[in-house]
């Protein structure tokens, strides 16, 4: 899988329904660009229905009982490996985390090599994380028939389970899309979050969407895509309904795009002062992981307009709807 070119533009990789089979059902989640609205209210709807699972004694329902998931994950995660783990657990499915530093990818086994070795252990699911945008529709292209792919983050491309579950998030708290002003604030260029986010909101009809940042973090052609480009941060999120904060993706900049944590701190960070700044009932989102001092004051993050914690648990009754819902597709066409 070659790497994401840098300096390319951005939104290239570009999966047009793979993901989805000859009836229009989601065989595989890989990315929110082309889905419907339907369906993502399909995903919404389907996560309210499970979201009740989480608060029973016995917290599981048989769906996918005999199913086998292999979370994948080549890049470090807290968050949504756990989260998908918890889901797989909570539709009966049994569940495999592979660990990639004590795997045979430590000895040269290639990515085909391990996909092909998982998949005569006959598994039914793969979700995957990975460092290259791209690797997920990859490797929804190699897998044999019966098995669905959810891309859980690949690069700087796509993280459609995230955008769903800040969605859902979302429509928990406001009860709708349309008429909502949502600012995104921070490393927009690397991250897969954002990217994901405005084409779900997008289609779900938000009124307005800005992204908030230094010129460097901001991409050029991002205004193609619906949005507003701020470079201050008082204006950008003046009135907002939503404020949704990202990390500094270091890991991901090839040079030093930024003056230091603290100098970012004063430009960007979302302090109580600010938050005065949105609207009065404005939410604060974060993706996680937060870098507290760093893109958001702790007395935000841990204070009474702070929906960062729900995000979490939302994350288990969203990636259950997705996964029953890829099963469902599988079934419908013979694999189950
Ligand atoms: N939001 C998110 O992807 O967090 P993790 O890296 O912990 O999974």
């Amino acid at each position: 899988m070659p790497p994401h070119p840098t300096g390319r533009p951005l939104f290239q990789v570009t999966v047009v329904n793979q993901q989805l089979d000859e009836k229009g059902r989601l065989k595989h989640f890989l990315t929110i660009e082309n889905l419907s609205r339907s369906l993502l209210i399909k995903v919404l709807d389907g996560a309210e229905r499970f979201a009740p699972v989480g608060e029973r004694a016995v917290k599981n329902v048989p769906l996918l009982r005999g199913k086998t998931v292999v979370n994948l994950f080549f890049e470090p995660s807290t968050r949504t490996r756990t989260t998908f783990e918890l889901a797989a657990k909570r539709l009966s499915a049994d569940i495999i985390n592979l660990n990639i530093e004590a795997s045979a990818t430590t000895k040269g086994e290639s990515l085909l090599d391990t996909l092909r070795t998982l998949e005569a252990m006959q598994c039914d699911m793969f979700v995957v994380r990975h460092q290259n945008s791209g690797a997920a529709a990859f490797i929804a292209d190699q897998v044999a028939p019966h098995i669905s792919v959810i891309n859980a983050g690949d690069g700087r491309h796509a993280h459609p389970t995230q955008a769903m579950l800040d969605m859902f998030t979302i429509r928990r708290v406001k009860q709708r899309f349309e008429g909502l002003v949502v600012a995104i604030v921070g490393d927009i260029a690397h991250s897969r979050v954002a990217r994901s986010e405005i084409q779900a909101l997008n289609t779900l009809g938000v009124s307005e969407i800005r992204v908030v940042g230094p010129k460097t973090l901001i991409p050029t052609q991002i205004e193609a895509l619906n949005t507003r480009v701020f470079h201050q941060m008082d204006a950008g999120i003046a009135g907002a309904d939503v404020v949704i904060m990202l990390r500094l993706q270091h890991e991901r900049m090839q040079s030093a795009l930024l003056p230091s944590a603290q100098e970012y701190f004063q430009a960007y960070g979302l302090t109580e002062r600010r938050l005065k700044l949105a609207a009065q009932d404005a939410i604060v989102m974060h993706p996680g992981p937060i870098n507290r001092g760093v893109e958001i004051d702790s007395a935000v993050a841990d204070g009474p307009q702070s929906a960062i914690l729900h995000q979490v648990t939302h994350g288990i009754a969203v990636r259950m709807a997705i996964m029953s819902m890829v099963i469902g597709a599988q079934a419908m066409a013979g694999g189950g």
